[in-house]
Order: structure tokens, then C-alpha cells, then sequence
């Protein structure tokens, strides 16, 4: 498959740490030296999900050239659904891409990845010719606003990529690996609630509904920056591919320390590390979509560019890819 447009869209609100440091007992400071994170945007009761992940799909797909009628397959990575039996529909219906089947795929902060990856095998088995890969989260519905040692982290965003067939030797996914780890799970949750009804004799029920994110914030950032060298370097060894090779590092932004030890464990210089995380916080399944976005607009992306890319998150789940940046105007396979 090809990658020929992308787009992003986030909210207009934007939170500081300073404004964050007047509901929790934090700081500017705190919060900059150990994630790098500046300001958030938040979304709004009248900014759904499903409005965002809209916008970074109608923007993807302009810049690709394409109509929304044009699309097989739209896949939505997100861990905040604005309804549980899936929000791609949704997606679908308000793009007016009648001709595609849309679904969601959950996999927190490596969710998009993974559908990227996901996309690649339809259409690489000749199920799907042209597909739109949405990354788009709001885990500030999930977050506790009042647990500082999480809520300083997140924001809400989204991103998407255009992907469509295109003969084998201009492919943009040259190679891939995915990992989850259960057993960790507790590491990173948003977990249901143990919240149980009487239903009838001696029945009970469990009603719906989850709990704020929890996380361990020292296991999960050791936990980064173990796998995410090791899964990318899995990677480049099997692709016979060396890390100078690379033009870009495009990595899920968590924190800009794990950027800084995954790029110094490969020797990547800061200016090949894609970073927005002081804008936007970490985004979830929307990091890498945004950031491929941004830079691709910015013109630090270009066609032909190699990139290295990992997401990593709650699951645990992590994963790499290999890609190469087309842009639009790629002509498609047969
Ligand atoms: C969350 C994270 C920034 C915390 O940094 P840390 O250096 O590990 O900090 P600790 O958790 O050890 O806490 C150190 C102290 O800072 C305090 N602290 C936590 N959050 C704080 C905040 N927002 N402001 C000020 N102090 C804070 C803690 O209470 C603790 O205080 P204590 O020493 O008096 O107990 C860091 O662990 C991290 O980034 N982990 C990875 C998280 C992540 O990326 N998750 C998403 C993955 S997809």
C-alpha cells in the first residue's frame, strides 16, 4: 500500500500547566522537565469524538485527491468511543462514504499502528484497493481531573491517512511488527466499574460503565523504553534496514524522554525525532497521525521519506512499522 494523504483535527480549547497547576497541585515546571508536555487541547460536551475524527478524515481525504464515495474501508483506532457498538459508522455516515465498510479497532495508544498495519494486510490481499486509517481519541473523558499524576498527560486529537493499493516496489509498509503482553495489563487501565445491580431472584448484574485511567507511570516508562528500542531494532534487523537510513523517527508521543532514549539508542540526531508533544500532550491512538500531518504540511516530511514508527500503550501493546511516505498524486496499482 502507498500512503498518499493524511489529516488531523483537534479541539480549540487549549489547557497550560499553569492553568492545569490551578486545579491540581502541580507545576509548569514539573510537568515540562519530566514529559515535555506544554499545554493540551480539550474537548468540549459539544465536540464528539466522532465530529474530530471526521474532520482529520475529510482533511485526509482532500489532500489525497479522493471523494468519500472512492473509499473501501474505514478503520477507526480509538479508546473512547462516543458509542461502544462502534464509532467509525458514524464516521462513515457524516463522510457520506457510502461504498466502505467502517469499523473501530482498540488498541489505546498503539491502536492506530495497528490499523494502519491492519489496513496494509486488505489491501494487500486485494479485499480493499483504497482505505482511510483514523487515529482520533478524547481521553480527557476518562481522565481524573483531580489525579495530577495522569491528567497532566493527556489530550484530545485526531489524525488519519489516506492508503491505497499501489504496485510492490513503491509500497509504504516495508515491514512490521506487533506485540501485546496481558499479563501487564494492570500497568495502564481504563477498567470497567464493579458496579453490581439486583436483576431478579438471586440474580445480579454487572451495569456498564468505567472507571477513570489508571496508571503505574514508572512501569509503563520502563516498560517504553525497554520494548520500543527492541521492537524497532526487531524491525530494521528484518528489513535490512540501518537507522541512518532513516529520515525521520515517528514515535507515539508519551513523553519526551522515551522519544530522547529510543533516538539515543539509535543514534537518531533530535532534528530526525518528530516531537509535538508540548502542543498536545499525548493524544492516544492520535499521536502518530497528527505528527505525521503537522510535518508532512510543515514540508519536513517529503515524498519518499523512510520512517521508523512505534506505538506502545496500555494492553500492553506495542508495535513498529516501517514506512515510506508517498504523498498524493502516487499512481495506484492497476
Ligand atoms: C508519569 C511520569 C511523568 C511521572 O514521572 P516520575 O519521574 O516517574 O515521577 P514519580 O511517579 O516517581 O513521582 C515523583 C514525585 O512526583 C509527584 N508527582 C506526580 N505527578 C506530579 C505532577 N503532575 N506534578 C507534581 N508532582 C507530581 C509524585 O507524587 C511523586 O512525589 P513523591 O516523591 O513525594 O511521592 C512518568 O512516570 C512517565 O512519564 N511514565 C510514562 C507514562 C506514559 O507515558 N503513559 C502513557 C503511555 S502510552
Amino acid at each position: 500500500m502507498a500512503l498518499v494523504g493524511c489529516g488531523s483535527a483537534v479541539p480549540s480549547a487549549s489547557i497550560s500547566n499553569d492553568q492545569l497547576s490551578e486545579r491540581v497541585d502541580t507545576s509548569d515546571a514539573w510537568i515540562r522537565s519530566r514529559t515535555g508536555i506544554a499545554a493540551r487541547r480539550v474537548a468540549g460536551p459539544d465536540e464528539p469524538l466522532t465530529a474530530m475524527a471526521t474532520g482529520a478524515a475529510a482533511a485526509a481525504l482532500a489532500h489525497a485527491g479522493w471523494e468519500p464515495q472512492d473509499l473501501d474501508l474505514i478503520l477507526l483506532a480509538t479508546s473512547s468511543p462516543d458509542d461502544l457498538f462502534g464509532t467509525a459508522p458514524l464516521v462513515q455516515g457524516c463522510l457520506g462514504a457510502g461504498n466502505a465498510v467502517a469499523f473501530d479497532l482498540t488498541a489505546a495508544c498503539s491502536g492506530f499502528l495497528f490499523a494502519l498495519i491492519t489496513a496494509g494486510q486488505y489491501i494487500a490481499s486485494g479485499a480493499v484497493r483504497r482505505a482511510l486509517v483514523i487515529g482520533a481519541d478524547q481521553l480527557s473523558r476518562w481522565v481524573d481531573w483531580d489525579d495530577r499524576s495522569t491528567c497532566v498527560l493527556f489530550g484530545d486529537g485526531a489524525g488519519a491517512v489516506a492508503v491505497e493499493a499501489c504496485d510492490a516496489g513503491s509500497t509504504g509498509l516495508l515491514g512490521f511488527r506487533m506485540l501485546s503482553d496481558g499479563r501487564r495489563n494492570g500497568c495502564l487501565t481504563l477498567a470497567q466499574t464493579q458496579d453490581h445491580v439486583p436483576l431478579l431472584g438471586g440474580l445480579t448484574n454487572q451495569r456498564g460503565g468505567f472507571a477513570a485511567i489508571h496508571m503505574n507511570g514508572q512501569e509503563v516508562y520502563k516498560f517504553a523504553v525497554r520494548e520500543v528500542p527492541a521492537v524497532l531494532g526487531e524491525l530494521l534487523e528484518a528489513t535490512g534496514t540501518s537507522a541512518d537510513q532513516l529520515d525521520w523517527l515517528l514515535l507515539h508521543q508519551a513523553n519526551q524522554r522515551i522519544l530522547d532514549a529510543v533516538a539515543e539508542r539509535f543514534a537518531m540526531p533530535p532534528e530526525r525525532v518528530l516531537s509535538n508533544l508540548a502542543a498536545y500532550g499525548n493524544t492516544s491512538a492520535a499521536t502518530i497521525p497528527l505528527m505525521l500531518d503537522e510535518a508532512v504540511r510543515d514540508g519536513r516530511v517529503k515524498p519518499g521519506h523512510l520512517l521508523g514508527s512505534s506505538g506502545f500503550g496500555a494492553g500492553l501493546s506495542w508495535g513498529a512499522a516501517l514506512l515510506r511516505w508517498s504523498g498524493p498524486g502516487t499512481p495506484a496499482a492497476g
